[in-house]
């Protein structure tokens, strides 16, 4: 079944669009990874500084295999180098652990 792991990336405010370029220049290094079924990278639109990368994995073997993998340290290599400002990018970070409940979506009418 389907697991979800968050990792909150707090950014100062002046971050945001730093961490938005990183993302879009990122390695690709995951997207190739046993059991990943994809990721999110969504930016706050009510003044909060933490932004959520929301990733969607097989089970919880494959979210820690990918962890402790070349993969993961390639997919980072530079994500502790410093922003333009000097500092870091993200100023804190954790991971939050999901699986899903209970979901909807529209049903088409015809
Ligand atoms: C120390 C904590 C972490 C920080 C500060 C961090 C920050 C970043 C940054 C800045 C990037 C953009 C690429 C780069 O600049 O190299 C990145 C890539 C990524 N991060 Fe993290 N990250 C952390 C841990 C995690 C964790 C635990 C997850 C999963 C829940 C995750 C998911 C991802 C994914 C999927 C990518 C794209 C990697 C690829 O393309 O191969 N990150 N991260």
């Amino acid at each position: 079944m389907t697991i979800v792991k968050i990792n909150a990336i707090t950014v100062p405010e002046t971050g945001g669009d730093e961490l938005a370029q990183r993302f879009a220049a990122r390695a690709g290094a995951v997207d190739h990874q046993d059991g990943f079924e994809g990721f999110e990278l969504l930016r706050p639109t009510d003044g909060r500084s933490t932004w959520l990368v929301v990733t969607r994995w097989r089970d919880e073997e494959a979210f820690a295999a990918w962890v402790s993998s070349p993969a993961f340290a390639h997919g980072h290599a530079d994500a502790a180098r410093p922003g333009a400002d000097g500092g870091p990018v993200a100023v804190s970070s954790e991971v939050w652990s999901f699986e899903p409940s209970v979901a909807s979506s529209p049903t088409s009418s015809s």
